[in-house]
Formats: structure tokens, sequence, C-alpha cells
């Protein structure tokens, strides 16, 4: 009792075991190769034949009409997650995926989420006289009712009358710099810029650390799209620490499910303790130049406005106060699931979140008309006979604004399932921000990426496809990594060890997570001719086509060989002799091998068009090696003090100003052994080197066709 899920909350419950799937696809594998194809007898030729027409139709199908109308149905109304406009969107999504005939699923979950009530700001003259700070948004037009009034999500309430200082980004070297002008802001209400590096909560604990009441934090105005206005929004964002639903870490917030008091301890340490508000560029600007005491550093002017003179604190006084609740409310993820005729068992995800701050026509909308998109064209080619090999899961999240709640709950839920089964998950968040296209992945993915960019047309140039462009761009490709956490990717990659991929166009929007992420600033700036949201659309479609039709997995490991030699070289270079990184030169030097030989293995198979039971058995037993090597850099005790980030090789630094963006648990060590005696500090880090290089091993074995 109350541990029976609805079920609507568990995707797959009829499914055979991992073994009897197996066998029994074998069988009809077999039987379906030599009955229904037996006109074929090169049947993986005439297969991929196609595979490369349904590919076709894809591409031929792209239409911007569809793209730009989901766009303007899905950012009506402002849809912040546990609101009833989020359920619109939730209807809508699933309206649509029943509507073209697809196998639709939703998963609920119970989330404490976070919301404002009040918030007011004043600063406070020595002539006695004050000046109201207001913490909204002026309206674009008359149909701004309903947007979420800036705060951030899981600040406390609380009030703060005192001295304004100015910390520039907030980290450690910012309150070393101040501390060496005489500056202790304990006491005071700190300002703040958003830095490139620093999420909100870090920048909030860490202004607690140094004894501030409270926190006004800016991002300065971006521009960039030719309207200056924008100074005048708030980017909201959530400060809590970690990601998925406080109440149940670790596991999934269904119905009747175990879950923390708000007061455990457990929770609490996710949650500051000082409140916190983020500010506009415009009402920052003001109150910095109200500031005395001592002068600005240099090395902070940048693009501070010249009026600023004074970091504080004082002598104007700021009063500050927020008032907000934390709740628990229901959030709905929901599925189009396309069943593999031919390894059922292996799934393809495709997810972006569709909750919004405010209208979301950017952040994530821009990535939900894409999907939809994508299931619109899918189920045209299931009209036309086609059935991928693999089964395809659209995902649709909730609740990613707070910490990619939705996807976190749910891969919590279907850890195992995910683990033994899911072959890659691609991820588009913002799909289109502006120009210039952008990718990140586990690099077993880069060559499928870059084969797929040559296969889609440019939507900023005449005549050249997305990859030539990138090319002239960048004169080099330049597939980026996945060790931030700041989309739906993070539970599925950092926690589950799913090869991943996330990608969009354009970058840093000035209307991030403010009122003005509606459609009109999308047709004005974003994408007037919502081309770049049929380039994303189709390399997205693209790329899952491919891991799901493909007889051989498009994985590349060589990729990976490479990027973990460059990590190593750069450990190098970082590290002096206390260190020794021979664990990890030979732990890679084999990696590189496996691959090799891996490769080897999968071009040998690709070439060859013998469909034997033999033939389809050993690709089968390559593919299962090729897709659980990523799972072998999880590592069960996780990265120390964020236990729940397995993966030793991409994930958040636990410590801002850490120089890895890889081996995160390596980042840390190298930072805290600063705080630590010479043995002590190289000991911790040569450990974290072993830990890195064991997963590497893992991995290794995982992709070698040896039995040990
Ligand atoms: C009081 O001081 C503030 C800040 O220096 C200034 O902007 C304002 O005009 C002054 N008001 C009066 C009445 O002097
Ligand atoms: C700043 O002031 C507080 C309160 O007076 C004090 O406890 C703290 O040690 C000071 N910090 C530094 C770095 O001097
Ligand atoms: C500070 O603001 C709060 C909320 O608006 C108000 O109740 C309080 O009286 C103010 N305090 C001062 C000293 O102005
Ligand atoms: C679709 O693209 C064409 C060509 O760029 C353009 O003329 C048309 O306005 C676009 N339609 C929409 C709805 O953006
Ligand atoms: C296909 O491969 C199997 C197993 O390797 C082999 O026995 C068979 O002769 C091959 N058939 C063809 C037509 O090459």
């Amino acid at each position: 009792m109350g541990q029976l899920l609805p079920s609507s909350t568990t995707l797959f419950t009829s499914k055979p075991s991992p073994t009897c799937t197996f066998l029994s696809l074998l069988i009809i594998g077999i039987l379906g190769f030599y009955t229904l194809h037996f006109p074929h007898p090169l049947l993986s030729s005439s297969n991929s034949h196609s595979a490369l027409r349904f590919r076709q139709i894809f591409l031929s199908h792209a239409t911007n009409a569809t793209l730009s109308s989901y766009l303007r149905a899905l950012t009506l109304h402002p849809h912040l997650a546990g609101t009833p406009p989020s359920v619109d969107t939730f209807n809508f999504v699933r309206a649509h995926f029943l509507g073209l005939g697809l196998d639709t699923r939703s998963a609920h979950y119970n989330a404490l989420l976070s919301y404002p009530l009040h918030s007011s700001l004043s600063a406070h003259f020595g002539n006695g006289s004050r000046v109201d700070i207001p913490l909204t948004e002026p309206g674009l037009n008359n149909n701004r009712d309903g947007v979420v009034p800036p705060y951030h999500a899981y600040s406390p309430s609380g009030s703060a009358h005192a001295k304004l200082a100015f910390a520039n980004h907030g980290t450690d070297e910012d309150y070393r710099a101040l501390g060496e002008l005489g500056v202790n802001v304990s006491g005071c209400v700190v300002i703040v810029r958003r830095g490139d590096d620093v999420s909100r909560g870090e920048v909030v604990r860490k202004a607690e650390k140094n004894g501030a009441l409270a926190v006004l934090l800016y991002t300065e105005g971006a521009g960039g799209d030719g309207n200056g206005g924008f100074k005048k929004g708030f980017e909201r964002g959530f400060v809590m620490n970690g990601v998925g639903d406080p109440l149940s870490p670790g596991w999934a917030g269904v119905d009747g499910a175990e879950r923390l008091d708000l007061d455990d301890p457990e929770v609490l340490k996710r949650f500051p303790k000082i409140p916190s508000t983020p500010l506009s560029a415009e009402a920052a600007e003001s109150l910095l130049g109200w500031l005395g005491g001592a002068t600005v550093p240099a090395a902070w002017r940048e693009s501070l406005p010249a009026a600023v003179r004074g970091v504080g604190p004082g002598p104007t006084v700021v009063n500050f106060t927020y008032k907000g609740e934390k709740k628990v409310v229901k959030i709905h993820n929901v599925f189009a699931v396309i069943r593999g005729s031919e390894e059922p068992d292996r799934y393809v995800l495709l997810g972006n979140h569709r909750d919004a701050w405010t209208y979301g026509a950017v952040d994530p909308n821009s990535g939900t008309a894409a999907l939809l998109d994508i299931a619109r064209r899918y189920s045209l080619l299931m009209r036309s006979g086609w059935n991928p090999r693999r089964t395809i899961i659209l995902c649709s999240w909730d609740a990613e604004e707070f910490g990619m709640v939705g996807s976190t709950e749910w891969v919590e839920q279907n850890i195992a399932n995910l683990g033994s089964k899911a072959v890659a998950y691609l991820n588009v968040d913002c799909a289109v921000q502006g120009p210039g296209f952008f990718v990140r992945s586990t690099p077993q993915l880069d060559n499928l990426i870059l084969e797929v960019t040559k296969k889609v047309k440019d939507p900023d140039s005449v005549g050249a496809t997305v990859y030539e462009k990138w090319m002239t761009a960048n004169r080099r490709v330049d597939v980026q990594r996945l060790s931030a956490v700041d989309s739906d990717f993070a539970p599925f990659l950092q926690h589950a060890g799913i090869p991943s991929m996330d990608m969009y166009y354009g970058i840093d929007f000035s209307v991030y997570h403010t009122a003005y992420d509606a459609y009109e600033w999308m047709i004005n700036f974003g994408d007037p001719f919502f081309q770049r949201h049929v380039a994303v659309a189709g390399m997205w479609g693209l790329l899952a086509l491919h891991l799901a039709d493909d007889l051989v997995l498009p994985f590349n490991f060589l990729s990976y060989a490479d990027q973990l030699k460059h990590y190593k070289d750069v450990l190098s270079n970082l590290l002096d002799g206390g260190v020794s990184l021979h664990p990890l030169t030979t732990a890679i030097q084999e990696f590189a091998y496996a691959a090799k030989e891996a490769e080897d293995e999968a071009q040998k198979l690709r070439d060859q068009e013998n469909t034997s039971e033999l033939v389809i058995l050993k690709t089968r037993a390559l593919n299962d090696r090729l897709m659980f090597a990523e799972r072998g850099f999880l590592d069960s005790d996780g990265i120390e003090g964020r236990q729940w980030f397995k993966h030793l090789v991409y994930g958040p630094p636990g410590e801002h100003g850490s120089k890895l963006s890889f081996f995160p648990g390596v980042g840390d060590a190298m930072l805290r052994a600063k705080r630590m005696s010479r043995t002590e500090g190289e000991a911790k880090v040569q450990h974290e080197i072993w830990r890195v290089a064991r997963a590497i091993q893992r991995a290794e074995k995982s992709l070698r066709g040896d039995v040990f």
C-alpha cells in the first residue's frame, strides 16, 4: 500500500526482462529477415538504403511555419511549473502527440517548488531622503498578466536593513580583494553581478559565509540584439544546491513515496540561509552609483559605468524584504514512445523541458517547438512505412527551472531500466537564442554530430551546410563537453552515465529568464524566419534517426580516448612533481587500445552485408559494449561531498575556482590541497587521480571484447 505506483508514473511496466527480450528479439529478428525480407538477401544494405530514404523524407518535410505556430501556441501565457497555465502546456504537448497517433504516456511527481509572495527594496540616504526601487519589469505591452515577479526560487524569507557593499562576482577572490581594501561585508547587504561560472546559489552561499545579510544579484545588460531596453529585465533563477526534488533526494517523489520533512537537515542544507533577489542592470547601476568607500579595484572595472566609484559599505543603506513560500506541487512529464521494431529494449531519448520562468519563447519552448516538429515528422515517416529499429522516446520535462526536477525524478525512478537500456540522451533546451551553432556532448558522439551537421542547411547562409559555416566561423569543429549542471542532461549523464548531447543556436541572450523572453522577441531578434529552429530540429531528429536505425551504433571511442589524453596533458601542466599521473596514463593507453579495437570491429560490421544469425548476434554484442562503456565512468561513491554526481569525467566542480572542466573530483582536490600540508594535499590529489584511472579502466573493460 502506498507503494503501488499509479500506472501513469511507470513507463515500462509490462516489459519482459532484458534477457527474455533479447532472446525473443533475436528470434523475431531472424524470422523477420528470412521470411518478410527474403527477396532481399543483402538485407543490411537494403535496410540502410531505406533508412537513408527515411532520413531524406525527414529532412525534406521541414517547415518553419509549423515551428512558429507551435512556439506561438506554447508561449501565449507565462507557464511557470506548478501553475495552471503550465498544466495547459502539458495538455497541449500531450494532445499533439495523441493527435499524431503516437503512444503517449505521462509521469507525475510531487515536488517542493518555491514561489514569491512579496518583495521590496528601498535606498536611504544620509540627507534623509529615500528611493523605492521597483522589483518588477515594466510591461512591453498590455498583456503581461500572470508573469511571476522576479525572485530566487528557494530563497528564504527575510529582511535586511543595512549598508550596501559591492562584491563584484561574489567569488572568494572578490572577497579577498575587498579584504585587501579593508572592506568587511559582514552585516551588509551585498550587490553582486553574475559572473561566468559562478552559480546563483554559490554567490549566495559565499555572501552568507562572509557574513552578508542579503544578496542583490544582477546581470549586466547583454545587449547584442540591437535593443538596449532589456537592462530593465530581472534574471529569475533558483538558488538551491543540487538537483531534483529536495524532499526526495535520490529517489522519485511519486504519490505515496517517502518524503523528508522540510526541517530535515538534509533538506535545509540545500537552501541558503540569507534572502536574495534578482535585480535589473538598470536598478543595479543606480544603487552602485550611490556607493562611497574604497575605490573599485581596477580589475573589476570591466564594463562598470563610469559613475560607479566606490565599493562601499554605504553610505547608502538599503532596506530589502523578501517573503516567499515553498510548497509541494504536482509536476507533469509527457512522453511519446515509438517502439523499436527489432530492438525495442534499446532506448534513444530526446528531451526538452517545457516549464518556463515567464513566456519561455527561447527558454525552453524554442526547443519544445523543435521536439513537436520532430514528432510530426516521425509520425509522417511512420505513415510511409518506417519503424525505428530501436525505441525512440520523446520527453517533455516539467520544473527544469527549479533544478532539473522533472527529468531528475524520472531518471531516479527508472535508473535501473535506463542503465541497462538507454543508448543515448539528446537534450535541447533553448534551441534558438540567436545566431551561431553550439553543441556539447560526450566524445563518442563527436563523429555522428559532424556527419549530421554536413546534412543540414545552415540557416544563416545561402548554399552552405551547418558544418561548412561552422568551419568558416571557428576554423575547427568545436564540440564542447557536459560538465555544467544547467539542463536536463545532468541526471542522464552525471547520475546515470548515459551518453548525452545538448545543442543550441546563439549564446547569452539578453532576455534570459526575464519577462521579455516572449514570442515577439523571437520574431524580432532570435529567429525572425524560424530557419534556426528548422536547423536544430533537423540535426536533433537526424541524430536520433541514426542512433535508432544504424545497425552498428554510431559511436566512436577514439574521440573519447583523444579527449582523455588531452585532459591528462592539461593536468600534467597544472600539477607539480609530488603527484604521479602514471595510473592515468596507463589507463588511458589501454582505453585508447580498446577504442581502436572496437572501432575496427564496428567498421568491419558496417562494411559487411551478411545478416546471418551469428553476425546479428555479434553486432548486438558490440553495440552493448559501445552502449555500456560510458557507465564505466560512474563511481558508486560519486564526487566527494556531492555523491549524487556519479560520473568522474564530467560533472560540476564543487568549488569555484577549479581550473578543470573535467575530472571534477581531481579539480576539487587540487583546490582543497592548497589548504593542507604539502604531503596531505598531494595524497588527496593522488587518490582522486587513482579514482579517475579506475573509472577509465572500468570503461575500457566494458568496451573490450574479451572476457576479462
Ligand atoms: C539625497 O542624496 C541622494 C544621493 O546622494 C541624492 O540623489 C538626492 O538628490 C538627495 N536629496 C536631497 C533632498 O538632497
Ligand atoms: C568581519 O567582521 C566580522 C564581524 O565584526 C568578524 O567576525 C569577521 O572576523 C570579520 N572578517 C574579517 C575577514 O576580518
Ligand atoms: C523596510 O521595509 C519593510 C517592508 O517594506 C517595512 O515594513 C519596514 O518598515 C522598512 N524598514 C525601514 C527601516 O524603512
Ligand atoms: C519561412 O521561411 C521563409 C524563407 O525564409 C520566409 O519567407 C517565411 O516568412 C518564413 N515563415 C515564417 C512563419 O517564419
Ligand atoms: C555470413 O557469416 C557467417 C558467420 O560468420 C558465415 O558462416 C557465412 O558463410 C557468411 N555468409 C556469407 C554469404 O558471407
